[in-house]
């Protein structure tokens, strides 16, 4: 097992109705608040006039119309420059992992002088953040128990993935209610992204039994629990369970002790969204296969057969090849099962910028370092294949 550093400082509040305790979590942080949203969802599920009512003797400025795959230009500019001329103390941050991401990249910005792009690329190490609290509305990134926010920028094809322990959230709020209105395909999106986050931690060198009974505990109940709130949007014990999968998919907890994975299909997949603005868990759902397809060899054998038994029941009396080909495939087919487009063609992207992107994930991703090491001729298939 190798040696690890670990806190997560995030309070969860989880649970029907929770939102009601959100005037005292925010009191003791500031009074000034910076509240963050998307294009309009908050307002349909009436969660924005709740907030508002709550939140009455609070001083708010607002920042709406955070896109998904959040951009730099103009969300975080525009929230760095809010927060500086309002003195904000505290962000409230309502909606989905880009709401929440944005919002953390504002935190750090605005208590920096210089361009916030120093922070996002590591040229400036962030020496303070604003606190953020959040009511998270979609199930999927694990935003709200982590460090991380993945900016995009338009003019140069860039998605980067912030990560600073100041950028843990000071309170995230769950309540599970909230994710009822989720479209088909953001539930679908999110069931993909999750299960990735877990096999990005699952595929890796050491690992232990206790992290991978933990990682093949959270991809059976993605898959149920997932199917369930597909069938049924109002399925409150699938939707909590399916968001509390989430929670834990992203902050490290499935891999405290395990060697590093380097994370290659979301190098790959932040590309594809870099370049083309596609939905995050979609993209991942359409490389993972193809990403195990590529790394099945004598060496990862037993980790493919290990997946197989535990994740999908396959039997364990069949040759290990088999087994592990079989569990690709049922990969695959899970994804399509939940209604997920399979190919990169049916998300819009074509062959002809995928030389450009494979030297654009080989230069900035570090994926010579992953699991099986990835150059950028093996990217570039990867790619080939997903098309
Ligand atoms: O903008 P609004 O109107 O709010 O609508 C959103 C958006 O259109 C909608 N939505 C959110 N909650 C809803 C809802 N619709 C109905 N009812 C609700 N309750 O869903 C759409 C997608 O929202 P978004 O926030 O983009 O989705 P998600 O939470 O999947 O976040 C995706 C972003 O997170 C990044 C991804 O790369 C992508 O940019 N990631 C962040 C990570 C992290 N911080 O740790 C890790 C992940 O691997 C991922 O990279
Ligand atoms: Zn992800």
């Amino acid at each position: 097992m190798q040696n690890f550093d670990y806190m997560t400082p995030t309070r969860l509040v989880f649970g029907k109705g929770v939102v009601e305790k959100l005037p005292a979590a925010l009191a003791p942080i500031g009074k000034k608040v910076l509240l963050t949203y998307g294009g309009g969802s908050i307002k349909r599920i009436g969660l924005y006039d709740k907030v508002l009512e709550l939140l009455k003797g609070f001083e708010i400025v607002e920042l709406p119309g955070i896109q998904p795959n959040p951009k730099y230009d103009p969300s975080v500019l525009d929230g760095v420059r809010l927060c500086k001329e309002h003195g904000i103390e505290v962000i409230l941050a309502v909606g989905g992992g880009s709401v929440l991401d944005c919002s953390k990249a504002i935190a750090a910005g605005a208590c920096y002088d210089g361009d916030p792009w120093d922070l996002i690329t590591y040229k400036v190490k962030a020496k303070a953040a604003l606190p953020i609290v959040d009511i998270i509305t979609l199930a999927a990134t694990g935003s709200e128990y982590d460090s991380g926010g993945v900016i995009s920028r338009t003019d140069t094809n860039d998605k980067i993935g912030y990560i600073d322990p100041l950028l843990y959230p000071a309170v995230s709020f769950l309540d599970p209610t909230y994710t009822f209105s989720v479209s088909r395909k953001q539930t679908a999106a999110g069931i993909a992204d999750a299960m990735n986050h877990t096999i990005e931690q699952y595929f890796a060198e050491d690992t232990t039994l206790l992290n991978d009974g933990f990682c093949e505990s959270m991809l059976r109940s993605l898959m149920v629990n997932g199917r369930k709130c597909l069938e049924n949007p109002e399925d409150y014990t699938a939707r909590a369970e399916m968001m509390l999968c989430c929670t834990y998919g992203c902050n490290d907890i499935l891999s405290l002790g395990n060697s590093p994975s380097g994370w290659p299909c979301h190098g790959i997949e932040h590309a594809l969204s870099g370049y083309y603005d596609i939905t995050h868990g979609e993209g991942l759902a359409i490389i993972t296969p193809r990403w195990m397809d590529h790394i099945l060899s004598g060496r990862t054998l037993g980790r493919f057969v290990k997946y197989g038994i535990n994740v999908f029941g396959i039997d364990p009396s069949l040759d290990p090849w088999e087994i592990a080909r079989k569990a690709i495939d049922a990969t695959y087919s899970f994804f399509e099962s939940i209604g997920i487009p399979m190919h990169l063609r049916e998300v819009g992207i074509d062959d002809s910028r995928i030389g450009e992107m494979a030297h654009h994930i080989a230069v900035n991703e570090g994926l010579e370092e992953a699991y099986v090491p990835l150059d950028e001729q093996a990217i570039k298939e990867i790619l080939i294949a997903s098309l």
